[in-house]
């Protein structure tokens, strides 16, 4: 998929492991997700390997991220994971360009459904995005969270 520009000038990237923005991304999530409750930086990156990432990139500089992790073998069933704007940047549709930009990629491989584990004062923000809440709150990281869902067809 090409990258997308918007109006603030921002660019939606896929990238690999290998792509120097990839380090900038795992500083971002330490920024943004880690050290505000406490998580050692450069946690949660065992699924790193098996996962898509996406970046916006502003003036070369990441200013959010988000990542798809495969949950079988075919990668029907995946996980939206890390999700993370710029404290600055947040509020001016990034996030919800990333993950537009994910669930168009997701909806052109074999992907069935999109998962996540969101934030229980972020559900509206994926809820606009198409996702739906299913099951009970749940805490994780000694937050409360909810199960999110979107369906591929
Ligand atoms: C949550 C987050 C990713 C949203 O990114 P963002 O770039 O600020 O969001 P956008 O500007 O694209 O917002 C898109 C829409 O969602 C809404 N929205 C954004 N954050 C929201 C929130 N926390 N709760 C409810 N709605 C929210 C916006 O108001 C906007 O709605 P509008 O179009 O009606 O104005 C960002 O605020 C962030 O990184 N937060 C800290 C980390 C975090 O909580 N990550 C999620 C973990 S599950």
């Amino acid at each position: 998929m090409n990258p997308c520009l918007n109006m603030n000038n921002v660019l939606i990237k896929r990238i690999t492991l290998e792509d120097p923005l990839y380090e900038e991304e795992r500083k971002l999530r330490n920024r943004i997700l880690l050290r505000p409750i406490g998580i050692p930086d450069y946690g949660w990156e065992q699924n790193d390997t098996n996962s898509w990432h996406f970046v916006a990139v502003e003036n070369d500089k990441v200013v959010g991220c988000v990542v798809l992790v495969r949950r079988d073998e075919k990668a029907s069933k995946t996980q939206l994971i890390q999700m993370a704007v710029e404290k600055d940047f947040q509020g001016r549709g990034i996030g919800r360009m990333l993950v537009k930009h994910l669930v168009e990629f997701a909806s052109k491989q074999e992907v069935q459904e999109i998962q996540i584990h969101a934030r229980d004062d972020v559900t509206a923000f994926y809820e606009q995005l198409g996702f739906e809440i299913v099951g009970e709150p749940f805490l994780e990281v000694g937050i409360k969270h909810r199960h999110m869902l979107m369906r591929l067809d």
